[in-house]
Formats: structure tokens, sequence, C-alpha cells
């Protein structure tokens, strides 16, 4: 969503706060300003569409060594230039970025029309540099502050005004924001990315915390205006991380780095001498573990997806009742928080506003909430009472697909964890762990269907609607694929329990719909060839992503995708691979932006 950048040391802010835009394009946007502060004024130039756009219009010399950035993912009013932030008051003089949503913006606009203000756009921003304007008085940061006490709403801003030469004061409500501390220049993100090519040293803003900053340093205040003393924590990203590596899009190089992603997140957490998993982040008593008696896990999107293949294996290999929830849903409904239960809030990026909102009404209720986040310093990371990072490292495109299958390590860790303190024994921990240990290489092979892969998409990438069916663990994994190919190739997809067709779905089966069965060598195996027959019988064509050297079904489908042959219980990380690539494939051939969709953000920090 949308993004906030800043600078202000020695070097022209212009080029720097343009990287820091062309970073954080990941999150998703549609239009896109830079406001600079000059000696005659500020200088500010938006335009609607990417930052290359922006880029092109900025005068290649643009001087002035302090300004503030925006990516714009429209909520109030539609997708214009006069809409594009940074947003100035009457005057000109103070120009505001803001992420978020101020609830309580039109009560505050008519007030303001009331005292003679012309407003220039439709959004919600638009009444905060008025406000600032309305306060200010020779200092900025009392200013910021007096207008704060108006809001409504969750925000993330950045404010500068053009008397006030090398000073951004940033304000966090809700909306993530963080200062990058250099040497003799200070930036402002709304995430690392804004200024990671220029410095690796990272101060987070909490919930109420004012900053201001100049090129010397900056000051944090809290909600009762008390100084803050917060210490940098080091980005452990390297740069070359978020470069695409010669690959053509984020996208292809994140789903090819699986097995290493995977590697990582398994990585020092497979204890051989006990046969289980350490977990050092848990920050739980043994008694307390030993003692829970449900696992109720709260998640968006792709992680929701991560979620259900979670809390079917706790329930079937650690014996915990275990449900995973939608964050929106559950954040609205009341949940029973019985004592005995353990929560868990699993996001990639640790700033999604639904499972943000959820995680902190179960934790009033007074439960544990742990997080399984992928963003170090995020705020479901730093709120949570505890957890797993999953260390996919930066994950760029839109689409997940990485943290996906770290997610997934995450929850084989945990189970197994669970389980060896209850009734898995040695031996068969040990069969576990020896399987866990081998995924990233399955997943490696599972990879070498991309050609296979490529040609089937081209087949089928010109049908307009797809069924994605799996049962048991591979169900999750049927809804993933039709998400997946939902939000890159714009085709309309369904992922549905394979033995629930025959109520439904089947009235779809017809020439021009394809569905894509997912069948491990397991109990379901029959059942689900059953099913394939079903389709079959109806003239619907059949993709299979199957067990390598399944022949018996590969004669039964029109296309058959292999994956190697594992224990069963972890076809989830291997069977997702050939989805993600048909998804990428068929978005390819239909000339997509597969790394920025349109409509969709990376991560939702509004409701
Ligand atoms: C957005 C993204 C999805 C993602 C979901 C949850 O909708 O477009 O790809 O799965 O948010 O994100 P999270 O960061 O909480 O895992």
């Amino acid at each position: 969503m949308c993004g906030i950048v800043g600078y202000a040391g020695p070097r022209r802010a212009a080029p720097i706060l343009l990287d820091g835009l062309k970073r954080l394009e990941y999150r998703g946007y549609d239009s896109a300003g830079i406001a600079i502060g000059q000696p005659d004024g500020l200088a500010s130039v938006r335009r609607v569409g990417k930052i290359q756009v922006l880029k092109d219009a900025v005068p290649k010399d643009m001087a002035g060594a302090w300004g503030i950035g925006h990516t714009r993912w429209a909520t109030h009013g539609g997708v214009t230039e006069a809409n594009t932030h940074p947003h100035c008051d009457a005057s000109g003089k103070i120009a505001v970025v803001h992420n978020g949503i101020i609830e309580n913006y039109r009560a505050l606009r008519e007030m303001l029309v009331k005292e003679g203000v012309a407003f220039k756009s439709e959004t919600d921003t638009e009444v905060i540099p008025n406000l600032v304007a309305k306060y200010y008085n020779g200092d900025l940061e009392a200013a910021v502050k007096a207008a704060l006490a108006h809001l409504e709403g969750t925000y993330g801003i950045a404010v500068i005004h053009a008397d006030e030469p090398g000073r951004i004061v940033g304000a966090r409500n809700g909306s993530p924001l963080c200062v990058g501390v250099g040497d003799g220049e200070m930036l402002l993100g709304s995430d690392v990315m804004a200024f990671i090519s220029s410095t690796s040293r990272v101060v987070y803003l909490n919930d109420g915390e004012v900053v201001a900053l100049t090129p010397s340093g900056f000051k944090i205040t809290d909600r009762s205006d008390r100084s803050v003393d917060r210490e940098a924590d080091a980005v452990t990203w390297e740069l070359g991380a978020i470069e695409k590596d010669g690959y053509p899009c984020f996208m292809e190089k994140e789903i090819f780095e699986q097995p290493d992603s995977i590697g990582r997140a398994l990585g020092g957490r497979l204890d051989q001498e006990n046969a289980t998993a350490k977990l050092g982040g848990l920050n739980l008593d043994r008694r307390y573990q030993r003692a829970v008696s449900r696992v109720n896990v709260i998640a968006a999107g792709t992680s929701w997806h991560a979620s259900l293949v979670g809390t079917q294996l706790l329930e079937s290999v650690a014996r915990i009742p275990a449900q995973a929830e939608l964050a929106s849903e559950v954040r609205y409904r009341n949940p029973v928080v019985e004592s005995g239960s353990l929560w868990f809030a699993v996001s990639q990026s640790g700033e999604t506003a639904d499972t943000l909102y959820a995680m902190r009404e179960i934790q009033r209720k007074g439960a544990n909430v742990l997080g399984i986040c992928n963003v170090v310093g995020s705020t479901i990371a730093r709120e949570s009472d505890g957890g797993v990072y999953v260390h996919s490292g930066p994950e760029i495109a839109v689409a997940s697909t990485k943290a996906f299958t770290s997610q997934l390590a995450a929850f084989y860790l945990f189970t197994l964890h669970m389980a060896r303190m209850r009734d898995m024994s040695r031996a068969e921990g040990e069969r576990f762990l020896a399987a866990l240990a081998g995924v990233p290489d399955k997943v490696r092979l599972a990879l070498a269907a991309r050609d296979r892969i490529q040609a089937i998409a081209k087949k089928y990438s010109r049908c307009r609607d797809f069924l994605f069916l799996g049962r048991g663990l591979l169900y999750p994994i049927a809804l993933e694929g039709a998400l997946k190919l939902k939000e890159i190739s714009y085709i309309h997809a369904e992922g549905y329990a394979a033995g629930e067709i025959k109520h439904g779905p089947i009235a779809l089966v017809c020439p021009e719909v394809p569905s894509v069965f997912l069948v491990a060598d397991d109990p379901l195996r029959e059942k689900v060839i059953s099913n394939i027959k079903e389709v079959k019988a109806r003239g619907g064509p059949v993709i299979a992503v199957g067990v390598e050297g399944d022949a018996e079904l590969e004669a039964i489908v029109d296309d058959f995708i292999p994956v190697p042959k594992m224990d069963c219980r972890f076809y989830p990380f291997t069977m997702v691979v050939p989805l993600q690539l048909f998804a990428y494939f068929c978005a390819l051939e239909l000339g997509r932006d597969v790394d920025q969709p349109r409509n969709l953000a990376k991560s939702v920090t509004v409701e």
C-alpha cells in the first residue's frame, strides 16, 4: 500500500527520494509524488502512474537537500494528480505525505472550509497540512502535535515546512514509520526499503510517537510528550537480496529462491539430538506449552492458506485441536478466547491491518499471541508475545511465494516441537525431522518442471475460468493455486476441496473450464482419482500435479506435472511450486505486470 520516504542531509534530495519510491513500488500504488525544500519555497512534482513517469517529470538537476515522497494507493478520491501526495496547505508552505485513513476528515474539512480554506483534492489527507498551518507558530513539531490531537483514524505521516530547512516531522498511529539513521543525514520511511540504499541502521516508531529529524539527529516523543530514547537496530537484509539478480521479475526470482529460503527458515532449528525442533523465540515456559489445549491462527490471504495447512498438521500430527481463521472476520465477531488456547498471528509483512487489530483484540482478552512473520521489526513481530521469524528475506513481488513456503516450514517445526512434547515417539520424531530437512532438495527437484509448466500455461492461458482441487493438506494448496492465478493473471479461478465438486462446482465443468487436481500418493489418492474421472466424463480438461512415476494418473489426465516422491505429509511444499509457476507463466503469456498486479497491494495497512 502507500509508501513514505523522507530525506534530510547534505545530498540532493530528489534522486534519493526517487530511489526510495522505486524501492517502495512493491507495496502497490497508482500515483506518486515528491516535495522538496528549496531556498525560495517548496517545489513539488506529482504524477499518476509508475515511478518512471514521475522520474521523467522531475528536472534532472532539481536542487534542495530535504524533502518527502509518497506512493499512493487510492482510498479517498480517484487516481488523479490532484489527489496524489504530497498535499500542501493553502499557502503552499507546508507539505504532507500520509499513509492510513483519517476517519473524521469530513468534519475537519467542513470546519476548515468555514475558516476560509479552499481544498484542492478529494482526499482525507489534505486536512492535515491545513490543520498544521492553522497551528503553526514558527515551530513545525509543535504545530504537527497540535494538529494530531484532532485526527481520528490511522496515520503514518511526514511533514515539511518551507521555513524550516532540513527538518522533517513524522508521526505514527496505526501505519508504520521508521527512521533511517545515516552519517550526517537522516531518512524516514514507511519501511526500511525506503532508505536501504543509504543506510542499514533503523529506528522503528511506535503508535502515538512523533519524530523530528534534521541531518544531524532525531528526537522521538511519545503520546505524553516525554522524550523516548531508542537505539538503532541493524537491518540484516542485503541490498543484493532486493535486486532481480538476472531474473526478468521478482516473482520468478522468489519462486526459484525457495530451496534456499526454506533452508533459512529451518536453519539452526532442527534438533537432531532430541529429534525435535528448536524454536528459541516462543517465550513460553514448557509447562505452559504442554498445557496448550487448542491453537487458533489468524491471518489473511496467502498467510491464511499457510495457516490452514499448519492447523491441519497440528491436529493430525500433534493431536492438538487447531483452527485457522480470517483475521478480518475474527476481528469483528467477538471470539471466545479460552484459557489454554494459544493464538498465532501469521503475516509475511507483519503490518496487515486486519491481522494486527485482530491480534490486539485477542491479546486484550488475555491470550498469548505468537507471531509468524517475515519482516523483522514489523508491528506484528514487535507486538506479539513471541514467535517465529521465517527468514525468507525480502519478498518484493506482490503475490507471495517464498514467504508462503517458509510459513509452512514454521508450522512444520512448531508441530514437531509440540508433538514431541506429547505423544510422538523419538523414532517418529526422527522420521519427521529427516523429511523436513529434505524439503529444500525436493522443492529444487519440483522446480525442474519449469519448462513443462510453461508449455502447459501457454496451452491454457486463454481460458477464462479454472478450478483448483485437492483434499486434506492439499485442499489449502488448491486455494493458494487459485489465488495465485487470480492475483497475477486476472483469470477467474476457484479453489475447492475435491470431494466437494459434486455439490456444485461440477456444474461449471465443460471443455472451456480446466481443472487442476493435486494428487498425492496418500490414502486419499483413490478418491481424488474418482473425482478426476467425474470431471473427465463431463468433458472437462484436467491438469494434474502428481507424484513422479504415477503412470496411472498420467494416463487419465490431459497434462501431468510431476513432483518428487516424499513423505506424504510434506507435499504442500512441493505441490504449491507448480501452481506458482503455472500462475506466473499464464500471467506472462497474457502480458500482465507480474510483480505489481492491478489493484493489489503487498501489505494492506488499512481495513
Ligand atoms: C495482501 C497481499 C497478499 C497477502 C496478504 C496478507 O493482500 O496482496 O499477497 O497474502 O496481503 O499479507 P501478510 O503480509 O499479512 O502475509
